[in-house]
């Protein structure tokens, strides 16, 4: 069996065919980072029109890849939740056209599910019951997972995600979008101790959630002091830019690992999976991996080609046909997270 994922949740306009068996048979994404760069950041407009003018030409491409043809596909699957409104709706009208022409199934695919669905796809065996981790340019949430579509959100950012963060400090460092990768490059020659940036509600061991906007205005006022708006004027050394990038980077590492392992402390549970574009970073990663090791968790990161948005991870379709959860064709977009939260 055959299925269609599509993915055009932010800026990624992203195909995949993966069979029942969840061996991935193509995988095409089509990155708009070019077209956002000089913004720093996603221009919601910008990105909608853009996966209008690729929808199509990435989905031939992808059936060319697998060696395909529309006949061959058993089902569609579409990330229809959470994202940007505009960019969700291109890719739900090109998977409910198909569905409707090639009269199979049509499958919903819930973006941050699917996030964590790339760990279990790259572990290739069981990963659930587990904490997952979603580390992103719009999310930064965890949840416990009891299953791969039964998720329970237990703690998220009150504020800007870490992704965001990112971006915006990188902008602010004169670096280049996306943030995230320049930030790590740069801070590679840095001192991550030159400065001591605040990590938002770390001590707090009551709630799982996480703050960055108190972040963002401490890098701000390190690099121009209050009241100073005009950063093009100033010239930062390089060096100066690479403590700073550190600093900030640091920041967030303590906060996401700190958090992540509260909530294996609360939940009881002894498996944690990270998922989303910031799980790339390569810190983080060996940070998450030392913590695993100390603690005796189960530590499973998406791969880093499944880390950014990509429709491979729109697999975890495949848990939903064998669940027999289709949709109508009258299905809409979900563009807000749901934010009830359980209380551990
Ligand atoms: O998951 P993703 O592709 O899109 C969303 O669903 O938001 O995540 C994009 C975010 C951007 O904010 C980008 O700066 C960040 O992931 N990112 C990174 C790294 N690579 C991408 N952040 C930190 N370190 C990285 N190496
Ligand atoms: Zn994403």
């Amino acid at each position: 069996m055959n299925i269609l994922a599509i993915e055009t949740s932010c800026d990624e306009t992203a195909a995949a065919i993966i069979t029942d068996d969840l061996e991935v048979l193509a995988s095409v994404v089509a990155s708009q980072d070019k077209l956002h760069e000089r913004f720093g950041g996603v221009v919601p407009e910008i990105a909608s029109r853009a996966h209008v003018q690729r929808i199509l030409p990435v989905i031939e491409e992808t059936l060319r890849r697998a060696g395909l043809a529309l006949a061959d596909l058993d089902a569609v699957a579409v990330a229809n939740t959470p994202g940007l409104a505009g960019s969700l709706l291109v890719g739900l009208s090109a998977a409910k056209a198909l569905a409707l022409a090639l009269e199979v199934p049509l499958i919903a695919v819930n973006h941050l599910q699917a996030h964590i669905y790339a760990c279990r796809l790259a572990a290739g065996r069981d990963v659930f019951p587990c904490v997952g981790m979603i580390v992103s340019g719009g999310h930064t949430s965890l949840y416990r997972c009891a299953g791969p579509i039964d998720f329970e959100l237990i703690g998220a950012t009150i504020d800007d995600a870490a992704g965001e963060a990112f971006d915006k400090v990188a902008s602010m460092l004169g670096l280049k979008y996306p943030g995230g990768p320049s930030i790590q490059r740069a801070a590679e020659h840095g001192n991550p101790s030159a400065w001591r940036f605040p990590r938002a509600l770390l001590k707090d061991k009551s709630r799982l959630d996480f703050s960055f906007s108190g972040l963002k205005t401490a890098v701000r006022y390190a690099i121009a002091g209050p009241g100073r708006p005009d950063f093009s004027a100033l010239n930062l050394s390089e060096q100066e830019v690479s403590d700073l990038a550190a600093g900030f980077q640091q920041a967030v590492i303590d906060c996401l690992a700190g958090k992540a392992f509260l909530a294996l402390e609360k939940t009881g549970m002894k498996r944690l999976c990270v998922g989303g574009g910031v799980a790339a970073n390569g810190p983080l990663r060996a940070r998450l991996e030392a913590d695993a090791r100390r603690w005796g968790v189960e530590l499973f990161v998406a791969p880093l080609e499944l880390c950014t948005d990509n429709a491979v991870m729109g697999a975890i379709a495949v848990e939903r046909f064998k669940a027999g959860k289709f949709e109508p064709l009258d299905l809409d977009v979900r563009p807000g997270v749901v934010r009830k939260k359980a209380t551990l």
